[in-house]
């Protein structure tokens, strides 16, 4: 079965054919991190304008390299929510024309279960149930059970800012450009995690904040000659980055004891954090899947993949789907 994932949800324009679920035959992915870091983060009307711009080239793009034509598709997958409604209206409005002119079955997926099923394009065997997905991404910090296909339970959340929103946010205030994880996670390595910085461990519940560490940042630039000095810089966004890593794999590894899960899930953009994996690796009991850095941030393939067990579960949508753009999973 070959499936055309569609991804516009935030600031990426993507496409992929994916056969059987783990098979990528093409996975491509235009980002406009260029045109919004000149604006220190992303701007949605401009985002949907460029989607609007790319994603015909991208879809060509897509099936040239699957070697795939459209009487060889079996279906479409498109991303309808949580994310930006004028840039989910550019992949779902495209997915419906095709859909029409192709006369293909198409399918609606949350963005957070696709990330989730970028464990299911990882070398090696599948996941197994019961699982517990991270979902750490710019807009989400999730922990969410997962018994089966389709199958979700969500144990916590963030109560203020995403991971990823807190490294974007840690970067800006170190003057270190956007997007902020890669930058903030470059710069610690030249540096030491020598200062603390607070963590909210919420005990009793699988939530997260990271907006006291950001604001304890914040204060310490301020009071402290840190711009400027480039080892104090790598010092602070080291110190920063094991708070956030701390806090994660802490919680995440005690609600998966806690549950006994099979598995850990990691996936989102954070998750392609190699201090992060690293840590998760080095510490959980619990075997703990890691995709590779491109299918953790935004790409069409895990859309594909998602929407493969979609029309397993016989879940096809139809010309009234529309954009949800505060949709949460579980
Ligand atoms: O999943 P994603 O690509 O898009 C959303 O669905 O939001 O995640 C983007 C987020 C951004 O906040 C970005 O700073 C963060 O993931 N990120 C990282 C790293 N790479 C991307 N955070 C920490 N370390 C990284 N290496
Ligand atoms: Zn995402």
């Amino acid at each position: 079965m070959k499936i055309l994932g569609i991804e516009t949800s935030c600031d990426e324009t993507a496409a992929a054919v994916v056969q059987n679920s783990t098979r990528t035959l093409s996975d491509v992915v235009a980002s406009q991190i260029e045109i919004h870091a000149r604006y220190g983060g992303i701007v949605p009307e401009v985002a949907s304008r460029q989607h609007m711009l790319s994603i015909v080239p991208v879809i060509e793009k897509a099936m040239t390299e699957a070697k795939t034509s459209w009487q060889h598709l079996d279906g479409m997958a498109v991303t309808f929510g949580p994310g930006l409604a004028g840039s989910l209206l550019v992949g779902v409005n495209v997915a419906k024309a095709i859909a029409l002119s192709k006369n293909l079955p198409f399918t609606g997926v949350n963005h957070l279960e696709a990330h989730i099923y970028a464990n299911w394009l990882n070398k090696g065997k599948a996941p197994s149930f019961p699982s517990l997905c991270l979902i750490i991404s710019g807009g989400h910090s999730e922990l969410v059970l997962m018994k089966g296909h389709g199958e979700f339970e969500k144990l916590g959340r963030t109560r203020d800012d995403a991971a990823g929103e807190a490294f974007d946010k840690a970067a800006r205030i170190l003057g270190l450009g956007y997007p902020g994880g890669p930058a903030i996670e470059k710069e610690a390595i030249a540096g030491k995690p020598c200062l603390h910085f607070p963590r909210a461990w919420l005990k009793g519940t699988h939530d997260f904040s990271f907006s006291g560490l950001k604001t304890a940042l914040w204060h310490f630039v301020q009071k402290n000659q840190v711009l400027g000095n480039s080892s104090f810089v790598a010092n602070v966004a080291a110190s920063f980055q094991e708070a956030v890593i701390d806090v994660l794999v802490t919680k995440t590894i005690n609600a998966a004891e806690e549950l006994q899960v099979k598995q850990i899930l990691l996936s989102g953009g954070v998750a392609s954090n190699k201090s992060l994996t690293q840590r998760f690796l080095n510490t959980s009991p619990i075997p703990v899947s890691v995709p590779p850095p491109h299918l953790c941030t935004d790409n069409a393939a895990m859309v594909a993949t998602c929407g493969y067990y979609h029309f397993q579960n016989g879940n096809f949508s139809n010309y009234d789907l529309d954009v949800v753009p505060g949709l949460s999973l579980g």
